[in-house]
C-alpha cells in the first residue's frame, strides 16, 4: 500500500481527536495528503450504525449485536475512505480502529479476544496500522468527566478498568507498531512526541507529489 495509516487509540476523552487533529494539521502543513477519519460513524451508512449503537435510546443492545454493527462500520469505513486514500498515497489519520473493538467489546463486554480478533480482521482485510498512537489515562479522569455519557460511555467503571488494560496488552504485544503516551500531559508534548515518531514513517512530499 502507498499511503500511511495512523490510529489513535485509547478510552473516551483522552485526547485522541485533539492529537489527531493536531497530527493532520501538522502534516497537512509539510505537504502531505492527509484523510482525517474516525470511527465509528464517519460515512453515511456508518452514521447510522454509529447512530444505533451509541444512542441510549437504542436501549439493551445485544453484545454481539454490538460488536457486528462495529464490524459492518470498520468494513464500510474501509471500503469507502480508507483504502482508497492509502492507495493514492495519502497519511490516513484515524481516530480509533480494531483495537477500540477489542478493548471495548472483547474485554469490556468480555466476549472472548480470539474470535472477535478474527472478526475485527476479517472485516478490515487484515489492514493494520503503521503506527498506532495508544494514549493511555486512569478511565476516571477521561470518561469520568464526561457529563452525559452515551451507552458506551456509561458502561460502568469495571468495563472500562478492563478496556485500559486491554488497550495496554495489544500495544505490549506489538511495540514497534505502537507508540504509548501518558495522556493529559501537556499537549504541545504529546504532539510533538507523536510527530518525532511518524516522520521515520512519511516519503518526502515533493516525491508524491512529482
Ligand atoms: N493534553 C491534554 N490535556 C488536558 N486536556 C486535554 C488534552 N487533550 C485534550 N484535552 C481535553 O480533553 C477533552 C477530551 O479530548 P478529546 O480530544 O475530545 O478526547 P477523545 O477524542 O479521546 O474523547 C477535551 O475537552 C479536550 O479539550
Ligand atoms: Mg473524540
Amino acid at each position: 500500500m502507498a499511503g500511511v495509516f495512523i490510529v489513535f487509540e485509547g478510552g473516551d476523552g483522552v485526547g485522541k481527536s485533539t492529537q489527531a487533529r493536531l497530527l493532520a494539521d501538522w502534516l497537512q502543513n509539510q505537504g502531505h495528503e492527509v484523510v482525517l477519519t474516525f470511527e465509528p460513524g464517519d460515512t453515511k451508512a456508518g452514521a447510522v450504525m454509529r447512530q444505533i449503537v451509541l444512542d441510549p435510546a437504542t436501549g439493551d443492545l445485544s453484545p454481539r449485536a454490538e460488536t457486528l454493527l462495529y464490524a459492518a462500520d470498520k468494513a464500510h469505513h474501509l471500503y469507502e475512505v480508507v483504502l482508497p486514500a492509502l492507495e493514492r498515497g495519502a497519511i490516513v489519520v484515524c481516530d480509533r480502529y480494531v483495537d477500540s473493538m477489542l478493548a471495548y467489546q472483547g474485554a469490556g463486554r468480555q466476549l472472548g479476544a480470539d474470535r472477535l480478533e478474527a472478526i475485527a480482521r476479517w472485516a478490515t482485510g487484515d489492514l493494520l496500522p503503521d503506527l498506532t498512537v495508544l494514549l493511555d489515562l486512569d478511565p476516571e479522569r477521561g470518561v469520568g468527566g464526561i457529563a452525559r455519557p452515551d451507552r458506551v460511555e456509561g458502561a460502568g467503571r469495571e468495563f472500562h478498568l478492563r478496556a485500559r488494560a486491554e488497550f495496554l496488552a495489544l500495544a505490549a504485544r506489538d511495540p514497534e507498531h505502537y507508540l504509548v503516551l501518558p495522556a493529559r500531559t501537556d499537549r504541545e508534548r504529546i504532539a510533538a512526541a507523536v510527530r518525532e515518531r511518524v516522520v521515520p514513517l512519511l516519503s518526502d512530499p515533493a516525491d508524491t507529489l512529482a
